[in-house]
Order: structure tokens, then sequence, then C-alpha cells
């Protein structure tokens, strides 16, 4: 059977919200297979050509695409409304302030950003510079590193497999730390020549700044310190990294850099480029422009926490938007559950009158949706709502 009807014969089943829903039989082999749907074409090499548009198939419909006003480092009108800022260095040392701060915008936004988190602006620098090297070198360079959708793992374009989507104005690069038989060095970029051993240290720091981040949450939610990483799989959690390259754009008013997703994993810790905006969170209809402060992380939770915590805690919405004047580079390091254990509401958020909103299902499986289907704002969390409660 070739691939292209494995995905086909996954489609067969569609829930009620449109969406194709994956068979027992997917999700131990993810049928994903070698290769994308369409001949991958750098979004790179397309800025670098100088059109004076952009292709059809990076065009979006006039309903998804952002407000022109907001284009070029201007803020919404909302800017009133910021992200909340959480000085952790503080919230160790005991402010109850701190502690609230972080408890409401998890259940509010999904979404605030951290400072005095324990990473030094120096590696944080040499990341993002390593990655901006890389982006620099020569396609042929890049190309070897190209990827497919059965890992996803190396240099890639696109985020779905289906034939005719729309496409985003970004390319990538995705990459594993743990569990450690996944983190394959040879996966990595050689080059620049600083790059691996840098991205090395970044994650060991950033694991670090997820266990702490995944201490705080379960506490606030009311449990043991340690309960929403045993939740995660204690020592086994799983953690990745996608590095956007947002291009310029010669019709930033047409196109998005990346659609509007919430995360599918677990807490998602981005390292934002120190001198472009682009990042937008979703609150109510209102699209927020994040502009973070200098050497913060801007934290969001992904659909794993708002499983785990039935819904207490809510994965955010959000996109990014490109211009016309500057590149954009950005780190989303990805602190996620052992990838096949049944996530499902922890039984203490359970209660009668509060009952699991969502079926056990592992991260594995439930990856598959984005990985097939692309970004699609909250619509697999919201879609896997267990028949039970509604
Ligand atoms: C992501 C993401 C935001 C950004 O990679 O999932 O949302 O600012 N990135 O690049
Ligand atoms: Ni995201």
């Amino acid at each position: 059977m070739n691939h292209q009807n494995e995905i086909m014969l996954k489609k067969e089943t569609t829930d009620k919200n449109g969406l194709n829903t994956m068979s027992e039989h997917d999700s131990t082999k993810n049928g994903l297979g070698e290769k994308w749907p369409e001949p991958t074409v750098r979004v790179q090499s397309l800025a670098e050509s100088n059109l004076a548009t952009v292709p059809d198939r990076y065009i979006k419909p006039p309903s998804e695409r952002p407000d022109q006003t907001i284009i070029i480092n201007h803020q919404p009108k909302t800017a009133a409304i910021n992200i909340p800022v959480v000085d952790l260095n503080s919230l160790f040392s005991g402010n109850e302030d701190e502690k609230e701060r972080i408890s409401e915008a998890c259940r509010e936004f999904g979404f605030f950003q951290v400072i005095n988190h324990g990473v030094t602006p120096e590696l944080m620098e040499a990341a993002r510079e390593a990655w901006r090297s890389f982006f620099n070198l020569p396609v042929e360079a890049k190309e070897v590193y190209s990827n497919s959708p059965s890992t996803y793992e190396g240099y890639g374009s696109r985020l779905g497999v289906e034939k005719g989507a729309i496409l985003d104005w970004n390319d990538y690069y995705f990459l594993h730390y743990l569990p450690l038989v996944l983190k394959d060095l040879n996966k990595w970029p050689s080059l620049p020549s600083s790059i691996r051993e840098v991205m090395d240290e970044y994650g060991e720091e950033l694991v670090k700044l997820g266990e702490r981040l995944a201490r705080v949450l379960s506490s606030n939610l009311g449990l043991k310190e340690e309960q929403l990483q045993e939740a995660f799989g204690g020592e086994d959690v799983g953690a990745c990294m996608r590095v956007n390259y947002y291009p310029k754009c010669p019709r930033p008013e047409l196109a998005l850099g990346l659609s509007p997703h919430s995360d599918p994993g677990g807490l998602t810790i981005l390292l934002p480029d120190d001198k472009v905006v682009g990042l937008q969170v979703r609150y109510d209809d209102t699209w927020i422009t994040v502009n973070s402060l200098p050497h913060a992380f801007i934290v969001n939770l992904g659909d794993q926490i708002q499983i785990l915590s039935n819904s207490i805690y809510k994965s955010s919405e959000h996109r990014v938007i490109v211009n016309s004047q500057k590149e954009r580079v950005s780190l989303a390091f990805f602190y996620n559950p052992k990838s096949d254990i049944p996530i499902q509401p922890l039984q203490q958020l359970v209660t009668s009158t509060n009952p699991p909103l969502y079926p056990p299902m592992s991260f594995d499986e439930y990856r598959l949706f984005i990985r097939t289907q692309g970004p699609r704002g909250k619509a697999y969390v919201e879609s896997h709502i267990s028949p039970l409660v509604n």
C-alpha cells in the first residue's frame, strides 16, 4: 500500500466537528510516510527571489488574514491588555503575588512571560544567533537535513500533509532532546560549528526550566508539587524544539507566518526574536501582539495541560504575523509528556460535578492531528471532549 492510501484510509472516520480521527490501528504506526504531498518549496527561497506578491498557496482567505493596521511593530488597540510578567526568582523565594499572577495567567490566557528564569542572556543569545546563521547558510547546506512527515525531524516548510492546503510563510527546524533514545545529533545541523554544543546546553537548561514550571503549575492546581511531572511520565518526559524562521514577506497582509493553533503538547517555552514582533495570542476575539521584555521567555500551555487539568487551565491559541521589513527567528521549546502513556484528566481534579472532560489518549496519538491536518485553532482539543459530557 502506498503512503497516500494509508492516509486516505485514516480519514474514513470523521467526528462531529468534521475532524478526522485516528483508529486504534493507526496509533501504533503513524502512517504519515516519508513523502510530503507536494514538492517542498522553501519560503526563504521565495522571499529571496524578490517576488512582488506571494504565490496563491500562501494567500489566506479574507476572513483569516491579519488585520492590516497591525502589520509592522504596531500594537493593536487593546495593547493595554498586557501579557502577564512573572518573576520566577521572586516566585521561588515565596512571593505569593507572583504565584497568584501565574495562576491567573494559566486560567485566563494559558500564556505569560517569565523573567529571572535562570537561563543566562548569553546562552539565549548564542542559541538564537546559531540558528540565524544556520538559516543564512546556502540552501544546499540546509537541504541535507530536509525532513519528512513521518517524524518531522529536520528542516521543514510545512505542517500537515493535506494536498492543496494553504501554507504558512515560514521554514523551520525540528529536533528532539528527550527521551535520549530520540536525541540524535546526526539529525541536528553541524553548521555553524558551535550549534550542536550550544543547543545541547540550551536543551539542558530548558528542561530544568520546564521542571520548575511544572512544579509551580502543579502546586497552583492544589496538587503535590511533583504530580504534574509524574503525570508527564516522571523522568521520562519528552522535550523537542521547533526553530521558526519567518522570512520577509512581500504581502504580509495576505499571509500568516504560522496559522492559529494551540500547541499539542505540555508546556512551550518560547525564545522570541529580540528585534521583531510577530507572535499574537488570542484573547476572546482579539489578537494581542506580544511585546516581550528583554531576556524573557514566553511560556504557553499546550493541550496536554488543558487535558490533565480537566480544563481548569487552558491551552492558548496563538498565531504569527509576518512583515516586509525583517525576517524573524524564534525558538519554541516543547516540554511534553512521555509520548506513549495515556493522558487524561488527573483524578484529583475530577469530581461528580466536574466529570472528566477528555478520554485517555497518548501524546503520540494526539499529535497526529496537527501533524496530519496542520494548524486549526483549538479544534483538536475541543473535538477531543468525551461524548459522555456532551
Ligand atoms: C510554535 C509557535 C511562535 C513564534 O512554534 O508553535 O507558536 O513566535 N511559535 O514563532
Ligand atoms: Ni505554537
